[in-house]
């Protein structure tokens, strides 16, 4: 309503005398607007009989990728081994050592390593499909020394532009052969064990060529998120990559289907850049806010409740893929707050007043972060959502690296807060040798117990905003399978808030809600 009020109200161009006329008139009108917009509103058939606990999905991959939930999304990218965040190594072949960041970092570049490590791993950023800054293990950049100085390199750099830019130019043959080449245009070369040098203009491949070097990259640590899908296709090809995934990964049918199959809410993972839309900064892509209105209207339509989910908080709050980090490194603290906030705010001002909206999650599983940092944070992002709403839920999710009562009895402070646990039977080796009944009974006995020791009558509502059926059980029946399920949805609906499925589709289809439900694996 804001919005139509301040509109008429400056778009008058006319004198102060008739801008006092026109103005009344104005106001008159806009109270008049306010009035229909209140009927309207509240005439509307309320087709949301909303209560709790929620039986959620999360509609995970859509506004913010997870490249291992449809890696073929990523299938069009030139060297799409090659995107941000990757690892590699260099090894010289002719002295069959590595580049080596002295110190990991702050000193300069040597090639005198016989075992690669920490200091000899580097983190690309990627500039376009062959040029890169190399980031190393004090978080600092590789450059070029300037001409006049020589053509040293030196890992000192704090931000990178031209001079830390180099390409890479790979083996036809072999793509992981490769040769260096520096912003001086010429190529780095293997002098001795501790000069490299970037002044080789020689173009062999063989192993004696000290300007070759065997590259590996560390595909156990790659990173597949939104980061690397919109700068992987660059700016010519995302726009266009990421508009037809939000068009047809998510659309009103699949609303349809969970009102239908006894789901009443989505939890919508976003990514701070959606609050700055439609000129996010690079290489994210314009266009997710208006999907994320599109959501709204579809689940007020099939009387679905919607949770807006801050997934990927600005600087990366837990250096996870789909956290948007760009290299896997958290960057996430204090001087982030006021930017996470902000991106809170618009999202709290705009949806508001949406009939569909029940919570704002402030941020997705922080883990590593500082707690004091963390809970600054959810209070001034607590804030920024009351300013909005006096009723939508604001969600604190637990960090991932705490106890699960970490939050607990700060949170009483607050009205209408939730805590969000997320409860995997994966992710850490207790969970390796378990048995489909041990899986079960864990369920039933430690899940069951941690949501009632979380439950307190005057403390926070706990959600258990993310679950799966995936498990590290090899061969499981159906049977087994929608036991296992069956016993989640019983322990989790014990969870004052509800829960959340990860995900709603998923090429895995023990992670598809979706799928699930088609295949009776679980009935709701
Ligand atoms: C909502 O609740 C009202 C009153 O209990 C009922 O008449 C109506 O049919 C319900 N609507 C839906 C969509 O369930
Ligand atoms: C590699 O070279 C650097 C710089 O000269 C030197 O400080 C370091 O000790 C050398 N390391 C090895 C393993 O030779
Ligand atoms: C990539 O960037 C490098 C260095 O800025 C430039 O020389 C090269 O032409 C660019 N390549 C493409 C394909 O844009």
């Amino acid at each position: 309503m804001a919005l139509v009020t301040d509109t008429l109200l400056l778009s008058s161009p006319h004198s102060t005398h008739q801008k006092c006329s026109k103005m009344s008139n104005q106001l008159l009108y806009a109270n008049f607007m306010l009035a229909f917009y209140l009927l309207c509103h509240y005439a509307l058939p309320q087709t949301d009989n909303f209560s709790l606990p929620l039986k959620a999905v999360n509609l995970g991959n859509w506004l913010v990728i997870e490249g291992w939930m449809k890696p073929s999304l990523f299938d069009g990218i030139t060297n799409k081994d090659l995107l941000d965040g990757t690892q590699v190594q260099f090894m010289s072949t002719k002295l069959q050592k590595y580049l080596c960041a002295e110190h990991g970092g702050g000193s300069v570049v040597v090639a005198n390593r016989t075992r690669p490590s920490g200091w000899e791993t580097f983190r690309l950023w990627r500039v376009n499909e062959t040029a890169f800054n190399f980031r190393v293990s004090s978080k600092q950049f590789v450059r070029l020394e300037n001409q006049v100085e020589g053509n040293n390199l030196f890992a000192d750099s704090d931000s990178p532009s031209d001079m830390e830019t180099f390409e890479i130019l790979r083996n036809d043959d072999d793509p992981n052969r490769v040769r260096i080449r520096a912003p001086n245009g010429q190529f780095l070369q293997t002098i001795s064990e501790t000069v490299v040098l970037a002044n080789y203009e020689g173009s062999g491949w063989d192993d004696s060529d000290p300007s070759v070097f065997k590259m590996n990259v560390l595909t156990s640590n790659t990173i597949r998120g939104e980061f690397q899908i919109t700068n992987g296709y660059g700016p010519d090809k995302a726009p266009k990559i990421m508009r037809d995934h939000w068009n047809t990964y998510i659309t009103e049918d699949d609303f349809k289907f969970m009102s239908e199959n006894g789901l009443n809410a989505v939890r919508i993972p976003v990514g701070w850049w959606t609050a700055q839309d439609p000129t996010p900064p690079k290489p994210f892509v314009g266009g997710s806010l208006e999907v994320l209105d599109n959501a709204f209207t579809w689940a007020e339509k099939y009387g679905i409740k919607v949770i807006v989910d801050l997934h990927a908080a600005p600087g990366s709050q837990n250096g996870r893929p789909h956290s948007a980090s760009r290299d896997g490194y958290l960057e996430w603290g204090d001087s982030y707050i006021s930017d996470t906030v902000a991106a809170i705010d618009f999202l709290a001002e705009r949806y508001a007043n949406r009939a569909g909206l029940v919570a704002i999650e402030l941020m997705n599983e922080p883990q590593g972060v500082n707690l004091q940092s963390l809970k600054s944070y959810y209070q001034a992002g607590y804030n920024a959502v009351r300013k909005h709403t006096p009723s939508a839920y604001v969600i604190m999710s637990n960090p991932l690296d705490r106890d699960s009562k970490v939050l607990l009895s700060w949170a009483q402070a607050f009205s209408g807060v939730v805590v969000d646990v997320h409860y995997y039977n994966l992710f850490s080796d207790r969970f390796s040798n378990m048995n489909v009944q041990q899986n079960i009974d864990y369920i039933k006995n430690q899940r069951a117990s941690d949501i009632s020791s979380l439950t307190t009558s005057d403390g926070p509502l706990i959600f258990v905003g993310e679950w799966s059926g995936d498990w590290k059980v090899q061969k499981a029946s159906k049977e087994d399978h929608q036991k296992f399920m069956q016993a989640q949805v019983e322990v989790y609906s014990r969870a004052k808030f509800g829960w959340a499925y990860w995900a709603y589709k998923c090429d895995s289809n023990f992670w598809s809600i979706k799928w699930m439900i088609e295949n009776n694996y679980i009935k709701l």
